[in-house]
């Protein structure tokens, strides 16, 4: 009973993977999902299948490490954030699609807060700044838009959750509302320092409470699982979104340490301790996963566009046929010849934060090649991700503390050596690729195993953390600093567009 199978629902694909109490994974399995785009600038997925997908790689992992349900002695859940869903408490029946954290169409009901001068209470309260990406507006929008949606909130009928409440509601057969303070964290309508409901900001979006969950600590009693859904009930244990689990699967417990994780969009995030702290430079306080009911908080920078980059060259420019071709098509060149990329396609999150970016491409010649394209390509993602950074950075010095002095990473671009070692050079300190780069999935795991005994405390868990890999910069310092320099004068255009 020492296996932990971590649920892993992502924005492009619901996976899970099972770990042995080494931290070791036995079984894995994945399943892509539609991704549906009713209009330009809008991102939905369907409820039922994030649940079925999710359930089905459940299944698929356990037979294929040969393990039944009372192998597993909990469930961790992590999930894509911010996104919302609501549904009908009586049927168990969504009443719209998932509105997805990528989602623009509650912009307008943003920019009426911030004209209202809200900011500063939002951010005093949630950590976070007004912005479409959270959830509260976009489940304002479905309030507002989805017909009978106001009357059945009003008959206490609805209930609205992020995606990792979704799956609890799923697993526990209706049982259980709940979700995690980190997830809670990330809905702008959660105080994170008191943690709790903002009443103030409920009643701005005229959000009865009715249709909240529970709030729990991320290693807690979640509830128990439907026999009906593995044939035996396991308890679920562990809850955290996925950037936050990512954080705690690499043992970043200490304040100043910081991971990066490349998925679909790149998430830095540094643990502050239990210090609620916030930017001066474009990025976000969030709540850290709590093992226990102390606060315990992260600076956060979050990228919209990262591996997604690579999707685009794939899908939308077809220049190559499998992502596993960027890696040798950016290496046939010695550099970018000049051509900086910013992916600004849904617009540029922090530390920029300009929703009206569009992606822009600039330096072309007539040698350009699209090897040149895909080496700039990738190059934005560490340059991104090189800005969080410095924005991180001068928050800390700022507040006394010392600068980020390594970088750990995971997420699946990170196998990509050349990304990393770019990545290195632009940052000029230390990136590190752990042994097990799932730490998202990890991290669920973590959680969930302290909650059932698996292990003792944090100590167990940062004596299992292994490195693999780790990229040492190799670029004078100055040419670094010329080259951010050129990528912002390239995010200036975008911005300008
Ligand atoms: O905030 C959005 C984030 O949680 C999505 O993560 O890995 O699904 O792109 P991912």
């Amino acid at each position: 009973m020492s296996f932990i199978l971590a649920l892993d629902q992502g924005t492009s694909s619901s996976r899970s993977i099972i770990f042995d109490a080494s931290g070791k994974m036995v079984g894995m399995a994945q399943r892509e999902f539609r991704q549906i785009f009713p209009k330009p600038g809008w991102v939905e997925h369907d409820p039922r299948e994030i649940w079925s997908t999710q359930r089905d790689t459940a299944l698929e992992a356990l037979a294929k490490a040969k393990l039944t349900a009372k192998d597993i002695a909990a469930i961790g859940i992590t999930n894509q954030r911010e996104t919302t869903i609501v549904w009908n408490r009586q049927t168990g029946e969504p009443i719209y699609n998932a509105i997805v954290w990528q989602d623009r169409r509650a912009e307008p009901t943003c920019a009426e807060l911030r004209q209202q001068n809200l900011g500063a209470y939002v951010a005093q309260s949630t950590g976070l700044l007004i912005d479409a990406y959270f959830s509260a507006t976009k489940l304002h929008w479905i309030l507002e838009h989805v017909p009978q949606a106001r009357a059945l909130a009003q008959k206490g009928d609805l209930a609205f959750g992020t995606v990792d409440s979704w799956l609890i509601w799923q697993l526990t057969g209706g049982a259980s509302h709940a979700t995690d303070v980190s997830n809670a964290s990330r809905t702008m309508m959660f105080n994170i320092q008191r943690n709790d409901w903002d009443h103030k900001i409920l009643e701005m979006l005229n959000i009865p409470s009715s249709v909240l969950p529970q709030v729990l600590s991320s290693s807690a009693a979640f509830g128990e699982t439907d026999a009906s859904v593995f044939g035996q009930s396991i308890p679920i244990g562990g809850v955290a979104g996925d950037q936050q689990s990512a954080l705690f699967g690499q043992a970043c417990f200490e304040p100043g340490m910081a991971k990066n994780t490349y998925g679909t969009g790149c998430f830095m995030l540094m643990h502050t301790g239990h210090q609620f702290q916030q930017s001066a430079n474009g990025l976000i306080t969030t709540a850290a996963a709590q093992p226990d009911d102390v606060t315990r908080f992260a600076l956060e920078g979050s990228i919209f566009i990262g591996g997604a980059v690579v999707q685009w060259l794939r899908d939308g420019l077809r220049a190559i046929t499998s992502s596993t071709e960027v890696q040798p098509l950016a290496e046939s060149v010695p550099d970018s010849g000049g051509v900086m990329f910013v992916p600004a396609f849904t617009g540029l999150g922090a530390p920029y934060w300009a929703p009206d970016a569009r992606g822009t491409i600039v330096g072309l010649t007539r040698g350009t090649t699209v090897a040149h394209i895909a080496r700039a390509a990738l190059e934005s993602i560490a340059f991104q991700s090189a800005a969080l950074l410095q924005a991180m950075n001068r928050d800390v010095v700022a507040a006394g503390g010392v600068p980020v002095s390594e970088l750990r990473v995971d997420g699946g671009a990170c196998v990509n050596d050349l990304l990393m070692q770019i990545q290195a050079d632009l940052l000029g300190i230390p990136v590190v690729r752990p042994a097990v780069i799932e730490t998202t999935a990890l991290g669920a795991a973590y959680l969930a195993g302290l909650q059932s005994g698996v292990y003792k405390n944090l100590q167990d868990l940062s004596g299992q953390w292994r490195v693999d890999r780790t990229f040492h910069p190799t670029l004078p310092s100055g040419q670094a600093q010329e080259r951010m320099r050129r990528w912002e004068q390239a995010v200036r255009q975008a911005t300008a567009a």
